[in-house]
């Protein structure tokens, strides 16, 4: 079967993917990975039971990936697309944050994306196909990859990582007729942030409440961009222009000028 795989798509920016996906008939199945077994389940009986499938799993846990792993060697299914999207991040100081909470995001943003990577691919086959027509992985890294953020900076490294890792499996993989698109939203209006502040700020305000992206239209346009298989996708001129200020702006001015201007979430 003809299958889409979503991690994280119980909330914010997953579920957005979910949601566009289930328009297009090129996707006879759509995995949808997450812990919250009630949102899974509601989403697929609310898009299709038939289509839809809830694969309840954490992705930290050993157990997690071997689930994936047992579905994927039963049913055989052609994965066309995996968008990795799954993530956490968590605000505060290393000093302040708790090694557990260090640890999930380095395991779950790194460590776990890479796994779901190695073990969907034997399933992504563009042997005998075009480039054009070819399987796609969309990876969902960050705009916080650009440079070093204090007071968010195992997030910030960790998302430097997705889209190192992924730009490089981008060109090893597209001799296969594999594209690797990795996606760099700036802040995005989901759950997110809440959990990152453990429930102490629920919307961003100041300069990044002036760039918060709607996840709806994000995921459209990402999806956009992953069929025409390209490589790095920068999501809003905002963030684009970060981006370019990332690259020949000394990382030390802007750390000065994040320290200025973005005391707020
Ligand atoms: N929102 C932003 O401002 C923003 C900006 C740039 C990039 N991003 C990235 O976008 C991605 C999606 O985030 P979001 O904004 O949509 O936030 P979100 O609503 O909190 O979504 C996170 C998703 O990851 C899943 N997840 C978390 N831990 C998991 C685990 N151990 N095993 C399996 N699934 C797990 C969550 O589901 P369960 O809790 O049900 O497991 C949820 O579906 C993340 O990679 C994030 O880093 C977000």
């Amino acid at each position: 079967m003809k299958t889409a795989i979503i991690t994280g798509a119980s909330s914010g920016i997953g579920e957005a993917f979910l949601r566009e996906l289930v328009g297009d008939q090129r996707y006879e199945q759509i995995w949808i990975i997450a812990r919250r077994a009630d949102k899974l389940n509601a989403l697929s009986e609310e898009l299709g039971k038939e289509r839809v499938i809830p694969v309840v799993l954490d992705l930290t846990d050993s157990k997690g990936l071997d689930i994936l792993s047992s579905k994927l060697e039963q049913e055989k299914p052609q994965v066309e697309l995996l968008i990795n999207c799954a993530g956490m991040g968590k605000r505060g100081t290393v000093n302040d944050i708790s090694l557990s909470d260090l640890e999930n995001t380095v395991n779950l943003n790194c460590n776990c994306l890479t796994k779901t990577t190695k073990i969907c691919l034997p399933y992504m086959t563009g042997h005998g196909r075009s480039f054009k027509d070819g399987p796609r992985i969309l990876n969902i890294a960050s705009s916080a990859a650009f440079l070093p953020q204090p007071g968010f900076s195992v997030y910030a490294a960790s998302k430097a990582y997705v889209t190192s890792f992924s730009r490089a499996l981008q060109f090893e993989l597209k001799k296969f007729n594999i594209g690797v698109t990795t996606v760099c939203p700036g802040p995005v209006k989901t759950e997110f942030l809440k959990k990152a502040t453990d429930n102490k700020a629920g919307e961003f305000t100041g300069i990044r409440a002036l760039c918060a992206a709607d996840p709806v239209k994000l995921a459209r346009s990402s999806l956009k961009a992953c069929r025409k298989g390209r490589g790095l996708y920068v999501y809003k001129v905002s963030q684009k222009a970060l981006h370019v200020a990332s690259k020949i702006v000394p990382t030390s001015w802007i750390l000065w000028i994040e320290k200025v201007t973005m005391k707020q979430f």
